[in-house]
């Protein structure tokens, strides 16, 4: 359930650590309704951290404008705004319980003593703590210190609830469990949320809208369907998911449809649709889970020569060689053994529509 667009606007948002380099985040513009999740995605050194920062008043932008609900608060203080925080760190107060550690906040604003019992209890209860109000944090596994974080960040009923990468320094299980966890506690409470991740599995299953970020720019703002379905840039197709990307590709209509794409030297692919920037030259992103490979080719199949091929359970992955493009195919297993490194093949796809993106 979301609400009133435009509830967090960031327009043209730019810090620039030092003159005559590149600014660590450079004109970024983006909006979000109330109660949405936003994910900012992308690799180490991208300027998410930045970002944030400035969402949350620890970081004064050198130009550009924060609104939450309207009101600009570009540089207004910290203690001014209504953000509650999670650091990769937790940043904890060790020698306190846990409760007291959810508390701290709450004292902070002076809320009467009565009411701070209540509503850190309704937020150790939101995380499932409410057993441990009384634990030291250093008596506390990574799991459950995560959850006082958590705690310690909502309970103040802030604006905006913002994260930096707080899953990384759990261990995969308790990392996929957290991911659920953090989702349902946002939606529950409504709270319009901005989450700090490099992991694209995070940023597709936990966020309504993801912005992509590379070298202190936004590649590509969007819904997680569109950033992966159909990916504005380069660099978001290889970042988010796998990504074959084919160049010089020609289309060939057939009616009201795409009916045929041409890869050079390969052949011709059929394709009842295609989307993006489909002129002739352009580059065509095809996932490896729209590609098949089959012992006998089918119309509309073009011939290809397995190079590898890896059984992971689940699924099976080949590269196969089309023409001078390798290309990398994902299918199911289904029991049957793989095809034969070095065996011919033919390729066709399992997908109505491929992407395009501008060269
Ligand atoms: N306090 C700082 N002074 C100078 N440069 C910084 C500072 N903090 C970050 N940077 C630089 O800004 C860029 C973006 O950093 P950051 O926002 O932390 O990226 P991310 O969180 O995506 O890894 C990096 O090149 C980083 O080295
Ligand atoms: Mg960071």
């Amino acid at each position: 359930m979301t609400g009133t667009p435009g509830y967090l606007e960031i327009s043209s948002l730019t810090k620039r650590y030092k003159e005559g380099i590149a600014p660590a985040v450079g004109d970024v513009s983006l909006s979000v309704a109330e109660g949405e999740f936003l994910a900012l995605l992308g690799p180490s050194g991208c300027g998410k951290t930045t970002t944030l920062r400035m969402i949350a008043g620890l970081i004064d932008p050198t130009s550009g404008t924060v609104r939450v609900a309207g009101k600009d608060i570009t540089h207004a203080p910290v203690h001014k705004r209504s953000v509650g925080m999670v650091f990769q760190s937790y940043a904890l107060f060790p020698h306190l319980d846990v409760k007291s550690n959810v508390a701290y906040g709450l004292q902070m604003r002076r809320v009467p003593k009565t009411e701070i019992a209540t509503r850190v209890n309704e937020a150790l209860k939101l995380v499932r703590l409410d057993h441990l109000a009384d634990r030291r944090i250093t008596a506390l596994s990574g799991g459950q210190q995560q959850r006082v974080a958590l705690a310690r960040a909502i309970v103040i009923n802030p604006q905006l609830f913002l994260m930096d990468e707080p899953l990384s320094n759990l261990d995969a299980k308790l990392r996929d469990a957290m991911r659920n966890e953090i989702r349902g506690i946002q939606q529950r409470m409504g709270i319009t949320s901005v989450f700090v991740t490099h992991d694209q599995g995070e940023a597709l299953t936990m966020a309504d809208k993801i912005a992509v970020m590379s070298e202190g720019k936004l590649e590509q703002f969007g819904s997680p369907t569109e950033i992966y379905e159909r990916p504005a840039t380069r660099f978001v197709a290889e970042f988010v998911g796998q990504a074959n990307l084919v160049e010089n590709v020609r289309v060939i209509p057939d009616g009201g449809r795409a009916g045929m794409i041409e890869l050079p030297g390969a052949g011709r692919l059929a394709v009842p649709r295609v989307s993006g920037e489909y002129r002739d030259g352009a580059t065509a992103m095809i996932r490896p889970h729209q590609l098949e490979v089959r012992p006998a080719a089918r119309p509309g199949d073009i011939p290809a020569r397995i190079r590898s091929s890896v059984y992971f359970g689940d699924t099976v992955q080949y590269e196969v060689e089309a023409g001078a493009n390798l290309l990398k195919v994902q299918m199911f297993a289904d029991g049957a053994p793989a095809l034969p490194v070095g065996s011919d093949a033919a390729i066709g796809t399992t997908t109505d529509c491929v992407h395009f993106i501008a060269a």
